[in-house]
């Protein structure tokens, strides 16, 4: 798929069908994931990935769906509350493939001396918006979830993460159910969010 159709197409998508992916396009996205730039090439991120379906199931009983009060969306966001909170479970659950992507933080992500507090997480995000890419080329769903509250204690716990390693989402993957609920998205164009030479 050429590049720019690859951006364009790349969908959260949180309803999948029961149906593996095959282990060498699972690399080829691993692979576009540890390409990422990293801060000071540190490479600080090591990838977690689970394809065991009663493994997926169990780290899915972590996950609350969220409660959600909307009914009748008023805009795309809440169109995207009213899909995605219900299925925060249900959405890892139904994947065929969870990477969760680990780094270490040199810096304290408080750190607000000299700004370097995000340079971990920033990478790690670099390296997950590659993945996500890689899966759309090959034809899947992707989506994230972000531990929240307990979360991240109780994954590492089940999945007898060492200490000092962070987690700042989940990456599911699967392919998409015919019947998978997709809101309107926001718009976001050169024209009305891009400033040129001067603000
Ligand atoms: C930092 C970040 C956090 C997100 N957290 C979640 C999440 O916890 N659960 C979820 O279902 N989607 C999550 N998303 C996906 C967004 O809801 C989604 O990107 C947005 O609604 C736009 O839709 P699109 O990805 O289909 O373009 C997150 C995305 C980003 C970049």
């Amino acid at each position: 798929m050429e590049f720019y159709e690859v951006v364009n197409k790349r969908r959260s998508i949180r309803q999948f069908e029961n149906r593996e992916i095959p282990h060498e396009a699972l690399e080829r996205i691993l692979d576009a994931g540890l390409k990422a730039p990293s801060s000071n090439h540190q490479r600080r991120w090591e990838l977690l990935t689970l394809t065991d379906k009663s493994i997926i199931y169990n780290l899915a009983q972590l996950v609350r769906p969220y409660p959600c009060r909307v009914v009748e969306p008023k805009t795309p966001q809440q169109e995207m509350f009213k899909i995605a909170y219900p299925r925060q479970r249900s959405m890892i659950e139904e994947s065929a493939c969870v990477i969760l992507p680990f780094f270490k933080q040199k810096y304290p992500m408080s750190e607000d001396k000299n700004g370097y507090g995000l340079m971990d997480y920033g990478a790690t995000w670099a390296l997950v918006e590659n993945m996500l890419l890689a899966a759309t080329a090959e034809g899947l769903g992707s989506v994230v979830h972000i531990p929240v509250k307990k979360e991240p204690e109780k994954i590492k716990e089940f999945l007898k993460i060492p200490d000092g390693w962070y987690l700042p989402t989940l990456v599911m993957l699967g392919y998409a159910s015919p019947d998978a609920e997709v809101p309107a998205q926001v718009k976001a164009t050169v024209a009305n969010k891009v400033r040129w030479n001067k603000w």
